[in-house]
């Protein structure tokens, strides 16, 4: 059977209040896969929305972490303080990251060690650029992030990474990567951890498409063998959307 993950990655939206009661509306369907599910949000949500989402096997999880336990690192959240919420989830190194606060592959590197360590499910983002993409590069970006994203990681550790191939034209855009490019891309990226490790690793790890998925596209996408779920940014924020794109997921086990 098919591993699926549909996560949703509310960026910086929604007020705790409202993270609740988006708990509350996606509990109340019932979810056959709620297992498979996993919401992404702001850390001051984590704790309540934790605890909304008690019971209902629906995940949650942080869209950034620092690496160090502790230290004069003025505004931000250690993996020991995500812990300590039970978060599952982290994402690490989301383009909006890369791009806007200085996220290397550097930092990328440490913060998934980190997050391994405690047994938090890291959510690794991938992706090129328009102008990478343009010049017939993204293979070769994609490739030198992966090298450099898991330097010194043991094989051990490999297959507790999620992988989210998020072409970075696609993020926010109503542009998405067709189901071929999307394909193309997580299959490609799941031949370079063969490569790096071994093809028994590279097929247990979970590759994820993220850039514009939504209910009208994600059972094209999801359909692909290479595609195990989605990061969903807009249409995460309303619990029918997400229930809808895991529902596609579902119908495909
Ligand atoms: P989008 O965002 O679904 O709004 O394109 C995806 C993401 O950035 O993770």
């Amino acid at each position: 059977m098919k591993k699926f993950l549909i996560a949703g990655n509310w960026k910086m939206h929604k007020t705790t209040a409202e993270a609740v009661s988006f708990a509350e509306e996606i509990k109340a369907k019932n979810l056959e896969n709620a297992e498979d599910v996993a919401v992404l949000a702001p850390f001051t949500q984590l704790s309540e929305l934790g605890k909304a989402l008690a019971g209902s096997g629906i995940k949650f999880g942080a869209q950034n972490v620092h690496f160090e336990p502790s230290g004069a690192f003025t505004g931000e959240i250690s993996v020991p303080m995500l812990e300590e919420i039970g978060v599952d989830y982290c994402i690490v190194g989301h383009s909006e990251r890369r791009e806007y606060f200085g996220e290397t592959d550097k930092t990328v590197n440490l913060k998934l060690k980190a997050l391994i360590a405690a047994g938090i499910t890291p959510i690794l983002c991938v992706g090129e650029s328009l102008e990478v993409r343009e010049a017939q590069g993204e293979q070769t970006f994609v490739a030198s992030q992966l090298i450099a994203d898991f330097e010194a990681m043991p094989i051990s550790d490999v297959a507790k990474v999620v992988i989210a191939y998020e072409p970075i034209w696609a993020i926010g855009t109503g542009k998405t990567a067709t189901p071929d490019q999307a394909e193309e891309m997580c299959a490609f990226i799941r031949g370079v951890m063969g490569g790096m490790y071994s093809n028994e690793v590279a097929d247990q790890m979970l590759i994820l498409y993220g850039g514009s998925m939504k209910p009208s596209n994600a059972a094209d996408l999801l359909s692909k063998p290479d595609i195990n779920g989605g990061l969903i940014g807009g249409a995460s924020l309303k619990a029918d959307d997400l229930a809808a794109i895991a529902d596609a997921a579902n119908a495909l086990k």
